[in-house]
């Protein structure tokens, strides 16, 4: 009763609040239409968005890309987005949900065609930007979106190589081959470039009252590339995208915790892999904390384990490459959240085997590091798994430490890879509901 009356004094506060205030959390909802796509029990449809959005405060549609010949910003998927109108359809939801801003979101890892274009869009120069920045701008007014997010995907932290000695306890004796090889001669010039440009488009889009924001993927190093203190006045806000630390792709010989929330202490661990550091950086730059927002994924990252990984599932582990692709997912090295549920010890598993065989929950109670799951390989090495994840409680701690440092919200990495038919435990979406009571 006390917390009734609490929650409904809190809700005649913050709604007599003036919105340019918003005390509210964020709670950025990326919605990536490849999900729209998907087959069988991973497509996601609009009716499933729409349960979606009573959470959500922004959502950014992702992708569009750029043309690497014009810089212009395009559709990458025209028979979708125009053709099925699917542009349309999502910003028309904006008549039902009037207080949700709807961004279209560039890059994102869903660009790739000549990579190297984002770079190259920031060498350009003043003529080919105003390029970019018109067409990006034609493309959000004439599909009415409320402003424009920024993924660009510049170039990444090169991920260490690791390397066992034959015969030897790989724990203690691996060798790490950090290379202090430079990934971008240029970055600090690149960096004073990416403000300028960030500067020239908030100038257009606030002229058509547009937002602005900025999504920092994962593995891109903000030393390099963003002048915060600039940065952060010319945005609305600024997702970090804190997660993916060490992928099956990227460090294929290393399953370690993808999306920890602390440094895990101990066996040579990178000390800039994990969500506190990502955000200090920011907030150390006295980037305003409500502009800043965590990035959690509503996927884990799955390696295979073989026989030399051992059988004790405590990371850091050797490991053989990205994990067989999941039922519904069907992505080698990633599993999204209902696929992991279902592979959690539970009635109509016990007597699987093979690759649905059940796997061990190894919860994390201090809430530093995020859970992990695994099942050793077999005699024959096969079906090892190791599965680094953010489940809703570790999502909901994350959400706790938006609150307790005054940040402005999480940013969910992806609504379609959340377990959104409610597989799992029959609540829809338990990863957005478990952050959305958390940041209330
Ligand atoms: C960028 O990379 C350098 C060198 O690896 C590292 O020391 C620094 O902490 C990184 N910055 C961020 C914000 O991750």
């Amino acid at each position: 009763m006390r917390s009734l009356l609490l929650g409904l004094t809190l809700t005649v506060l913050l709604s007599e609040l003036p919105s340019h205030t918003a005390a509210a959390p964020y709670l950025i909802c990326y919605y990536d239409s490849a999900g729209y796509e998907r087959q069988g029990l991973a497509q996601f449809s609009l009716a499933d968005l729409e349960l979606a959005l009573q959470f959500c405060t922004h959502v950014i549609y992702g992708y569009a890309g750029i043309n690497p010949d014009t810089y212009e910003m395009k559709s990458l998927n025209q028979p979708l987005d125009f053709e099925r109108r699917h542009f349309a359809q999502i910003t028309a939801l904006k008549e039902k949900y009037p207080y949700i801003k709807f961004l279209l979101s560039v890059g994102g890892d869903r660009d790739l065609e000549q990579e190297d274009k984002y770079v190259k869009l920031l060498e350009a120069g003043t003529q080919a930007q105003a390029r970019f920045i018109n067409s990006a701008r034609d493309i959000i007014r004439r599909f009415n979106f409320d402003g424009l997010d920024l993924a660009f995907q510049l170039p990444r932290n090169k991920p260490r190589k690791v390397h066992s000695e034959a015969g030897m306890v790989w724990k203690s004796f691996k060798k790490f081959f950090t290379g202090d090889f430079i990934v971008d001669p240029d970055a600090e010039t690149h960096k004073t470039q990416m403000t300028n440009l960030v500067k020239d488009l908030n100038t257009a889009l606030k002229a058509n009252d547009l937002l602005l924001s900025l999504t920092v993927l994962p593995n891109v190093n903000s030393s390099w590339y963003f002048d915060a203190p600039v940065i952060g006045k010319n945005v609305d806000f600024i997702n970090l995208a804190t997660f993916d630390f060490l992928t099956p792709a990227r460090n294929p010989e290393e399953a370690d915790y993808s999306a920890p929330l602390y440094e895990a202490f101990g066996q040579n661990r990178l000390p800039h892999y994990n969500v506190n550091f990502q955000m200090e950086h920011w907030l150390l730059q006295r980037v305003p904390a409500s502009k800043l927002n965590i990035g959690v994924a509503s996927y884990g990252r799955a390696w295979k384990l073989t026989i030399d990984s051992g059988s004790s599932g405590q990371p850091v582990l050797l490991a053989d490459g990205p994990a067989h692709a999941g039922p519904q997912t069907k992505t080698e090295g990633l599993l999204n959240w209902a696929e992991i549920c279902q592979l959690l010890p539970n009635p109509s598993n016990v007597n699987a085997n093979g690759h649905a065989a059940p796997i061990k929950r190894v919860p994390d109670p201090t809430k530093r590091y995020g859970s992990y799951a695994y099942r050793a390989a077999d005699e024959n090495g096969l079906y090892g798994l190791w599965v680094s994840y953010d489940d809703p409680e570790t999502a909901s701690s994350k959400a706790q430490y938006v609150r307790a440092k005054n940040l402005g919200g999480i940013a969910l990495f992806d609504l379609t890879l959340d377990d959104f038919r409610g597989q799992c435990t029959g609540d829809r979406f338990p990863m957005l509901r478990a952050i959305k009571y958390r940041l209330l």
